[in-house]
């Protein structure tokens, strides 16, 4: 069998193909069948002269998303995006499929929901999740080539990380435990132990609020480094990024072309990032017209507003210690204010990354979850880190699915990620 990217170093050949009808032309003697593999599509003629009476009757009953198997010869063809197209000298139709739901006709969004586990098959469906599959294999480079060690964070845990209107609960054999918001807390120790680490999983959010910008369940890549303090944070953030956006540009410009994807703006995405401060943010925001008052969080027309004043993601520092999580390390010059760090992207996305220094001094971190009302038991364990040979110490955390919309051009998050967890949606 030849997958059909493969085909152009077959011209010439017999090649057997297997996979699905994507669509078909046909007339009395000559059928044009448009075949994927999932490595691609290619155009195959069939005509009644070349085929067997029984292989030109498939050719004829063939339906779309009907799995078939091909035999022909790869002849070049410079019009077709392939460059090649078969003729075939044998055609069956393995599987009918009868009334397959997606048509080329228009669906509306919550019927394509519904069939996700088949819109998948579409060719901007599968764009989308190619460059998504790049996204996570350059994520692992990336942290591969600079000697980080992957550490696994758990999915079920006893206490939160990113506060605690956000849980989803569950029972762990009468004792109550939440999935994951992030692995961050489960790095910190892992930190002590190799210097650089980082994971990459599913983490969990019950945002009541119904966005195109948030999902319940979402991947989030987290690295941690011993020793590294707020500079050097920002500067693995905007590489981070950098390396990201040029992956995809070298290997996903077939999918980015599906996507209709405008590529000049990744093209540009260079270090250094603009920065701004959080204080700076606000009188920006204020004199565009916007309501905020210092101290209040950034809403997202708020950030679009501020990332449309820049040509590549901007990073936005210094965020008010009030309205972040407990264990970000304060300013040293304005202790109101946290070592903090959020990412936005530019044409609309949003916060992409959030990070920051942590608190590495026990009795302040100790005095912060108390603030926080958060259960002391429950973080023992984490306070532990700043016992036994504390170090100062950064990280941040990526949405994948915010970075993949980003890339992609998508508007919804719904599209970055296969079986979408939203408010009200757990069908497929
Ligand atoms: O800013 P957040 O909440 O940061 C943390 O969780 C830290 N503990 C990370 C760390 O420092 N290790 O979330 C990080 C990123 C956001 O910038 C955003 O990209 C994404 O996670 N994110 C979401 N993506 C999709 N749906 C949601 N509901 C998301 N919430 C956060
Ligand atoms: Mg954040």
């Amino acid at each position: 069998m030849t997958r059909i990217h493969e085909l152009s170093q077959h011209v010439g050949q017999e090649v057997v193909l297997q996979g699905w009808l994507v669509n078909k032309r046909s007339s009395g003697k000559i059928a044009f069948l448009q075949v994927r593999d999932g490595s691609g599509v290619v155009q195959a003629v069939a005509s009644r002269a070349d085929l067997s009476p029984a292989a030109w009757e498939d050719a004829q009953r063939v339906t779309q998303e009907s799995t078939i198997r091909l035999v022909g010869t790869v002849q070049e063809d410079k019009r077709a995006p392939s460059g090649v197209e078969i003729h075939a000298t044998d055609f069956a139709v393995e599987s009918l499929t009868e009334d397959f739901p997606i048509t080329k006709k228009e669906h509306g969004t919550g019927f394509l929901m519904e069939h996700r586990h088949l819109w998948l098959r579409s060719s901007r469906q599968q764009a989308a999740l190619r460059v998504r599959g790049e996204i996570s294999q350059a994520i692992h480079d990336f942290h591969y080539e600079r000697d980080f060690v992957h550490i696994d964070s758990p999915i079920l845990t006893p206490a939160a990380c990113e506060g605690t209107s956000t849980l989803f609960e569950t029972d762990y054999f009468g004792e109550p435990a939440y999935l994951s918001q992030s692995g961050q807390l489960y790095l910190e120790p892992a930190a002590a132990v190799f210097g650089k680490v980082y994971c990459f999983g599913p983490t969990f959010r019950a945002e009541k609020s119904k966005t195109r910008r948030h999902l319940m369940e979402f991947w989030m890549v987290e690295p941690e480094v011993a020793f590294m303090e707020f500079a050097g944070l920002c500067e693995l953030a905007q590489d981070f990024v950098v390396y990201l956006v040029g992956r995809v540009l070298d290997r996903c410009a077939d999918s980015l072309k599906i996507l209709e994807r405008d590529t000049a703006i990744l093209e540009n995405v260079t270090t250094p990032f603009p920065r701004i401060s959080y204080s700076e943010g606000v009188e920006i925001l204020q004199k565009a017209g916007q309501e905020i008052t210092w101290g209040d969080d950034f809403g997202a027309e708020d950030e679009t507003i501020l990332a449309a004043r820049f040509d590549r993601p901007v990073m936005v520092t210094h965020y008010p210690s009030a309205m972040k999580a407990f264990y970000m390390e304060p300013d040293p010059e304005n202790p109101d204010l946290a070592l903090a760090l959020d990412v936005l992207a530019p044409e609309g996305y949003g916060e992409i990354i959030g990070g920051s220094q942590r608190i590495h001094d026990h009795d302040l971190l100790l005095r912060r979850i108390q603030e926080h009302e958060l259960p002391i038991e429950a973080f023992q364990w984490y306070l532990d880190v700043r016992k036994y040979g504390t170090f100062p110490h950064s990280g941040f955390g990526m949405g994948l699915e915010r970075f993949v919309a980003w890339v992609c051009g998508l508007k919804h998050l719904r599209e970055t990620i296969p079986y979408p967890r939203m408010l009200y949606r757990i069908y497929p």
